[in-house]
């Protein structure tokens, strides 16, 4: 098999950022309750850490949609493919993603859920790619800015794989499909 990817962001590197976003979103909610919306498979370990480092109540609720499947590129399509549990109306929904890339999956889900009357509306991602941005959308609180190169681990899959590392990797380009 493969080896390993080169790690981009240890398990240390990453505990450290995930208690510092906790912190900083705990102060700005102070004495609300956040209603959490984990973007499905990606963020699910951010949002374990996440949840668990803060100080605020919160709810956890979870969406997934559809994405890249096995390619590395953006197609711009995007639909939900498994819808939240709850209403989010007049609650501080507080949307969790693994990677903005694009911005058209975030762009997608952020109009969806505006027109369902949450009262504040606020995205956190572990990971931004600014300089791939296709449309203007920035995340209230993001992780690491990193550079264009397709990551895999810590959540992050590369047609399925590779989500059970505990770090942040860089995808080996030997892989089929790899397009960097
Ligand atoms: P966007 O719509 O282009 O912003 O893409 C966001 C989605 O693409 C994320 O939720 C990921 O599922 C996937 N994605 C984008 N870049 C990467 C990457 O480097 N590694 C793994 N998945 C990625
Ligand atoms: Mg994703």
């Amino acid at each position: 098999m493969s080896q390993s990817p080169p790690v981009l962001l240890s398990a240390q590197q990453i505990s450290a950022r995930v208690t510092e976003l906790a912190e900083g979103i705990s102060r700005d909610y102070a004495g609300r309750q956040l209603a959490l919306v984990c973007v499905l498979r990606g963020a699910a370990i951010f949002l374990a850490d996440l949840v668990r480092a803060l100080q605020v109540p919160a709810t956890v609720d979870f969406l997934a949609v559809s994405s890249y499947g096995r390619s590395t590129v953006s197609s711009g399509f995007v639909r939900i493919t498994k819808d939240l549990e709850d209403s989010i109306q007049g609650k501080d929904v507080l949307v969790v993603e693994d990677i903005l890339d694009s911005g058209r999956t975030l762009q997608f889900i952020l109009e969806t859920l505006k027109l369902r009357g949450p009262r504040s509306l606020r995205v956190c991602v572990l990971l931004d790619k600014p300089s791939r941005r296709a449309v203007e959308l920035k995340a209230h609180y993001v992780g690491f800015t990193i550079p264009d190169l397709f990551v895999v681990g810590y959540g992050l899959d590369w047609a399925g794989r590779y989500r059970n590392l505990p770090y942040v990797g860089i995808l080996p380009c030997e892989q089929e499909g790899c397009e960097q």
